[in-house]
């Protein structure tokens, strides 16, 4: 699996299909346990994932890292993390339809390859790129929806929402992220 990664890799490293090629420091194609089980999609790099050529490796990053490594998931043993577009958008913001659309092979590819059984869409962007509704975050997040190769798909809250919104209490953002993680376990442990 890893050799097969690489070579998507490979054509993914030189890539200008889009202006982000240009602007950024260095590619993030995607991190973890290549497996047929589990993937986690964010939305794009930020500063330090730039700077690293790793996905979710700043605040934000380690807090996802927390929450997962909560129900027994971590990057070195059982998940693989990408996103949906593999270059750093300037300031941090939002990748544009275009450059989404530019990355989206590279996607489908480690999709195609690894065929993982539960993939994860973390926050609205990734959750925009699969589902066909205008339904915000907090109306999808927790539920199934059929995914592609017969995976079933879960958006959950990108952890810089949860940054942003500090309550534990029953109902809050990372209550009903610790409702998720859960339920993503349970269906995890039943594959
Ligand atoms: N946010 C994302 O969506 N992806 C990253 O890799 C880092 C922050």
């Amino acid at each position: 699996m890893y050799e097969e990664l690489d070579e998507i890799r490979k054509n993914c490293e030189n890539c200008q299909n889009c202006p982000l090629g240009k602007t950024r420091t260095k590619l993030v194609f995607g991190c973890g346990f290549p497996n047929d089980k589990i993937m986690l999609i964010g939305e794009a790099p930020g500063y330090w994932e730039d700077q690293k050529g790793i996905p979710f490796v700043g605040k934000a990053g380690q807090l996802l890292d927390k929450i997962l490594e909560c129900q027994g998931f971590s990057r070195d043993k059982n998940i693989y993390i990408t996103n949906t577009v593999k270059c750093r958008p300037p300031e941090n913001r939002v990748p544009a339809p275009e450059e989404k659309k530019a990355c989206r092979s590279y996607l489908d590819a480690q999709i195609e390859l690894l065929k993982p059984r539960i993939i994860l869409l973390c926050g609205g962007t990734a959750v925009q790129s699969f589902l066909d509704t205008n339904l915000g975050i907090t109306k999808v997040r927790g539920k199934w929806f059929d995914g592609p190769y017969s995976s079933k798909m879960m958006p959950i809250f990108h952890p810089s929402y949860l940054l942003r919104n500090d309550s534990r209490e029953k109902g809050s953002p990372k209550w009903l992220m610790w409702q998720d993680i859960q339920e993503i376990k349970r269906a995890y442990d039943a594959l």
